[in-house]
């Protein structure tokens, strides 16, 4: 087995352990929720997952480095960069609402792009994965995005930023844009999950703003592998340090960068 593609397998293999450690303290009287902001929240099983997930990698690959959302950080020399949101859907979980994942990009800096992402889905046991180059799968089957070219029949994901409060840049001028020209609009609450779900043709497009690269780094390369075009909202392709995101099968991408960019 080459390189990357240990480094896939281990990926896939920690996402459905970390996602054990979701669902034993899913629900579970034992859960702490604390806040980082107004409306963003932390759990014991966050911090858990996350202790888990560095020291699996640190072990393993001592010269990658390492960008965990809940504050774990290294940097080696190596050529791989791991982007870890060891739970993505905390508002969910910290309400007891069964929609959340795991979330693990790896990013080589030779070639400047995500090579690897694995998504989990715990509570659904479904396991989203791409490596560069070599296709998007769901529990080990090849996806692809819908073919929807019509946006009046499009479904498709958002979110809402953290600080929705304070910055009048919250997506409700990009929202309401959109909605009345699409089927419907949803707001999951898992970035990760809401590009998988692009991939897997269920969402037809997906946008959303002030997204982190440990939300989308995975998630990005499993749309794009699935045939999805993943950009940024000036329609260049996705950066996962610039934080904003549109995926969508081609057509409906063209259209959806329209009205993002509308004034
Ligand atoms: C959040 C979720 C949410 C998205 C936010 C993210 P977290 O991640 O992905 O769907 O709208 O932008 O920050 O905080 O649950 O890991
Ligand atoms: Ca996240
Ligand atoms: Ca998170």
């Amino acid at each position: 087995m080459n390189e990357r593609m240990a480094i896939f397998e281990f990926a896939r293999e920690l996402a459905l352990e970390a996602g054990e450690i979701l669902l034993k303290g899913f629900r579970s009287p034992g859960l702490a929720v604390s806040y980082k902001g107004v409306s963003n929240p932390v759990t014991n099983v966050d911090r858990e997952s996350e202790d888990f997930l560095y020291g699996r990698i640190r072990d393993r690959y001592p010269g990658h480095g390492i960008v965990a959302e809940e504050g774990h950080r290294v940097e080696e020399r190596g050529d791989y960069l791991w982007y870890v949101d060891p739970l993505d859907g905390t508002t969910n979980f910290a309400h007891g609402v069964a929609h959340f994942s795991v979330s693990i990009g790896v990013f080589s800096k030779s070639e400047n792009r995500v090579v690897a992402g694995v998504v989990y889905d715990p509570c659904r046991g479904e396991l989203f994965s791409a490596f560069a180059g070599g296709g998007a799968f769901l529990d080990g089957e090849g996806i692809r995005v819908s073919a929807s070219a019509d946006l009046s029949r499009s479904l498709v994901a958002t979110g809402f930023p953290y600080d929705k409060n304070v910055s009048k840049d919250n997506n409700l001028a990009q929202f309401s844009r959109i909605l009345p020209r699409v089927q419907c609009v949803r707001r999951f609450g898992s970035a990760a999950l809401d590009l998988c779900y692009v991939a897997a043709g269920r969402f037809d497009a997906y946008w959303e703003m002030k997204v982190s690269p440990w939300d989308i780094a995975a998630g990005c390369l499993i749309a794009e592998e699935a045939g999805g075009v993943v950009t940024k909202f000036d329609g260049t392709p996705y950066d996962i340090v610039v934080p904003e995101v549109l995926a969508a099968s081609s057509k409906l991408h063209t259209l959806l960068l329209g009205l993002l960019s509308a004034e």
